[in-house]
């Protein structure tokens, strides 16, 4: 147990599992206050009661403004203020060669990994300009970084974090509001593996095979990337934003071959017969 956000109160959307669940345990066990906003009851609920008074479960879908609008809300409720949220639930959505993306399957995932980012921020903004403080935090990628680790919604949509998380950042910086996003790549959870093997529950292989690419020559899990985003939240961060960290073991430094991505793409969709990753 430490210290380094005691006191502070945040929200983290897709809180229920993987990334966002780690921030979720991380962020308590250093004495913040957390809203659990997902679409999961089931996962997310069962997390909030594990964790007891201070974490609380809201069902939401962040594609919906009422739905975070009302998560913002909760903790401001249930905590007294907003001091972090965490923009992090998210899909890979559309796969496949850019000649076969629909425009319903283009929507379908800006909606999440977009317009889902954009009301986080908005609403967290409602919050926390009036308090000249915060602190707003969205989940990158790699694939929103560099061209060709991603499908290409997915990397189109997650350049747009970064160029949001730019833009807002310069509006906020006078409000006190610091503005930053984590680009994890390749990090061990239900969404890697259903990438990687084609089998969401498959993590122990993806493990494996993550390792093997790595340059760092072991794989990444949620914990890595909680760490990443628990320094952006402390007031060890305070001159830090407009910043994307990037938590990647040095994909993105040491030139992995874009089509790598691609052909593995190519192979998963192949297999799985294309039943929608
Ligand atoms: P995950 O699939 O393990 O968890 C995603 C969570 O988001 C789930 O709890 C799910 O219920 C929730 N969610 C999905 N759609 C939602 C919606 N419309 N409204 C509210 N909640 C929703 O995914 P993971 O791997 O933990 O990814 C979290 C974030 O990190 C995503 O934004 C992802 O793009 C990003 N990321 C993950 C990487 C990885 O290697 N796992 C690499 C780069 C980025």
């Amino acid at each position: 147990m430490g210290e380094r956000v005691q006191g502070k109160v945040a929200v983290v959307t897709g809180g229920a599992c993987g990334i966002g669940a780690g921030a979720v345990r991380l962020f308590v066990e250093e004495g913040a206050s957390v809203v659990i906003a997902d679409l999961n009851i089931e996962v997310g609920q069962a997390l909030a009661d594990e964790l007891g008074d201070r974490a609380q479960f809201i069902q939401t879908d962040v594609t919906r403004e009422e739905d975070v609008a009302a998560a913002v809300d909760l903790a401001v409720s249930s905590f007294g203020r907003l001091d972090c949220i965490i923009n992090n639930a998210g899909i890979i959505g559309a796969v496949g060669s850019i000649r076969d993306i629909s425009v319903e399957a283009w929507d379908k995932t800006t909606s999440i990994l977009m317009r889902g980012v954009f009301l986080g921020m908005k609403h967290a903004a409602r919050v926390m300009m009036p308090q000249k403080s915060g602190c707003i935090l969205s989940l990158t990628s790699t694939a929103g970084v560099a061209g060709g680790l991603g499908p290409h919604v997915y990397t189109a949509a997650k350049h747009g974090v970064v160029g949001l998380t730019k833009s807002v950042g310069s509006e906020l910086a006078k409000h006190g509001i610091r503005v930053n996003a984590v680009a994890p790549g390749n990090i061990v959870t239900v969404m890697t593996s259903a990438l990687i093997t084609g089998d969401p529950n498959n993590e122990e292989v993806a493990g494996e095979l993550i390792a093997a690419i790595s340059p760092l020559g072991f794989s990444g899990y949620p914990i890595d990337v909680a760490n990443a985003l628990l320094y952006l939240a402390s007031d060890e961060a305070r001159y830090v934003t407009g910043h994307t960290l990037v938590v990647d073991a040095g994909q993105t430094t040491s030139g992995e071959p874009g089509e790598m991505f691609h052909q593995q793409e190519a192979d998963i969709i192949g297999a799985a017969g294309k039943r929608g990753l």
